[in-house]
């Protein structure tokens, strides 16, 4: 297939989510884990439309930190960028924020960096086009992206060779 250069923008995506009991912690906080949930989700509509392949699958979730708390009645706002595309990965950068329905205010609540790989029908990962990042910001991430994924190589590989010798078990 001919290699495209495609745009930040052309990929980005968007949700929004009100925060119901249902999804609290016992102090009436959203659940981290369900956070973690929306952001995947968000995180690869952008990746998709990206890599325009079969499907897209998550292969790690790093630097995900949690700001501040959301609490039950907030209007929770999640915007995802792809970052960077290599060969099969793109790293995506997603960013929470709180928004006040009367000021339209932002209040920052959490950030998290997720790469997905795009794949075929069998799973084996498939080339996708490069990001030409547009703005000053996109521009940073772009950069940022690949010191990232030097240092998460790094780390991949140290546990591929841990999970070679260490059997199914736990090993406490
Ligand atoms: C992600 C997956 C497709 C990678 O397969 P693989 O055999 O390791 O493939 P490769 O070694 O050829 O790597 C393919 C790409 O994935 C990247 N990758 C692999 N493991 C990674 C990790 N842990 N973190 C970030 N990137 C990773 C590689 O850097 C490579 O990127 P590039 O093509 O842009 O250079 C495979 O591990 C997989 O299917 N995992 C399960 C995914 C899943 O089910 N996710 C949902 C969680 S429930």
């Amino acid at each position: 297939m001919e290699e495209r250069h495609r745009t930040v923008a052309e990929s980005q995506a968007e949700r929004s989510e009100v925060i119901f009991p249902g999804d609290s912690n016992s102090l009436g906080n959203l659940f981290g884990g369900r956070l973690m949930q929306f952001i995947d989700l968000v995180g690869a509509v952008a990746a998709y439309r990206h890599a325009r392949s079969t499907a897209v699958v998550t292969a790690s979730m790093d630097h995900l930190d949690f700001v501040a708390p959301v609490h039950i009645g907030d209007l929770l706002i999640l915007k995802a960028s792809v970052n960077r595309a290599f060969k099969s990965s793109m790293e995506v950068g997603v960013k929470a924020m709180v928004e006040d329905p009367k000021t339209r205010l932002l209040r920052h609540v959490s950030t998290a960096y997720v790469t997905y790989v795009a794949v075929d029908q069998t799973g084996t990962p498939v080339m996708v086009d490069p990001v030409i990042p547009e703005t000053e910001h996109q521009k940073r991430r772009y950069e940022d992206a690949l010191r990232r994924r030097e240092s998460r190589a790094e780390e991949t590989q140290r546990k591929r060779e841990l999970r070679k010798i260490l059997t199914s078990d736990w090993h406490v």
